[in-house]
C-alpha cells in the first residue's frame, strides 16, 4: 500500500491495484501548486463531507478518470445533478466490499454543506480495510468518544487524523483519538493550508512523542509505502 499526499486533507492511496482519492483540494490550494490534477491517477474518490475544501476538484477528476465516487447519500445525489452520475451512496455505520476491499462510513462531528448551499447529509469519515492493512481517515471531525468504537472493532494499522484546530480537532485531541483508535502511527492532516490552521509542527509531533505515538507530516507530493 502506498499513500500520496496531495496538501490539506487530500491523499491518493494505492491498493490492491486501485487507486483511491480522498477529499481532492488541489487546484485551490497555493501550497499545492506544484501538483497537476490532470496527472492523479483515480479509481474512487471518496468525500468525507461536502466542505469546499474537500470537493474543489472532485468533478474535474472524475471526468478525466471515469473514477467512482463513494460518499454519503447526499453528497452522490449533488454529483449526479452535476453530471457526475457515477457514484456509490452510503450512510453512518454501513459498509460495502468494493474490489479494492471494504469501506465503513463512519461518525465524524462537523458540518456538511456542499458549495451551492445544498444539504450535505451528515459528515463522516472512512475505515477501509484491505489485505494490505487497513486505514481509518477520519475526515474532518472533533475529538469524540466514538472513535472508541473503532478502537474496539477495528485494527486500525494507520490513522489519517486532523490536527490543525479551529475547524477540526487539534493536536492535543487527536492524540487522545490515537489513543481511542487503538493505533499509534498517525498521518496528520488539514493543517497549514489556511491563516487559522498554521501549526507548530515541532510542537506537534513532539505531543504525539511524549505519548508514545509516531506523528508522520507529509511533504506535498511526496509517497510512502505503508
Ligand atoms: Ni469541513
Ligand atoms: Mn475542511
Amino acid at each position: 500500500m502506498k499513500i500520496t499526499f496531495y496538501g490539506h486533507a487530500c491523499f491518493g492511496i494505492e491498493v490492491n491495484g486501485k487507486h483511491l482519492l480522498m477529499d481532492p483540494f488541489i487546484s485551490p490550494n497555493e501550497l499545492a501548486k506544484d501538483i497537476n490534477i490532470n496527472e492523479i491517477p483515480a479509481d474512487y474518490i471518496l468525500i468525507s463531507h461536502g466542505h469546499e475544501d474537500h470537493v474543489a476538484d472532485v468533478k474535474t477528476i472524475a471526468e478525466r478518470t471515469k473514477a467512482k465516487l463513494v460518499s454519503n447519500y447526499e453528497i452522490i445525489t449533488w454529483f449526479a445533478s452535476q453530471g457526475i452520475e457515477n457514484g456509490h451512496p452510503m450512510n453512518h455505520g454501513g459498509e460495502w466490499e468494493f474490489d479494492f476491499g471494504t469501506i465503513k462510513y463512519v461518525n465524524a462531528v462537523h458540518s456538511s454543506v456542499l458549495p451551492d448551499g445544498t444539504y450535505g447529509g451528515n459528515p463522516g469519515g472512512f475505515i477501509i480495510r484491505t489485505e494490505e492493512g487497513n486505514i481509518y481517515y477520519a475526515g474532518d471531525t472533533a475529538l469524540t468518544y466514538d472513535m472508541k468504537l473503532i478502537g474496539e472493532s477495528e485494527n486500525i494499522d494507520w490513522a489519517l487524523l486532523p490536527i490543525g484546530s479551529n475547524f477540526t480537532m487539534g493536536a492535543q485531541d487527536a492524540v487522545i483519538a490515537a489513543g481511542f483508535i487503538g493505533c499509534d502511527k498517525v498521518i496528520g492532516m488539514h493543517y497549514d493550508t489556511f491563516g487559522f490552521i498554521e501549526i507548530d509542527k515541532e510542537d506537534v509531533k513532539n505531543k504525539f512523542s511524549n505519548a508514545g505515538k509516531e506523528l508522520t507530516l507529509m511533504n506535498i507530493g511526496a509517497t510512502i509505502d505503508l
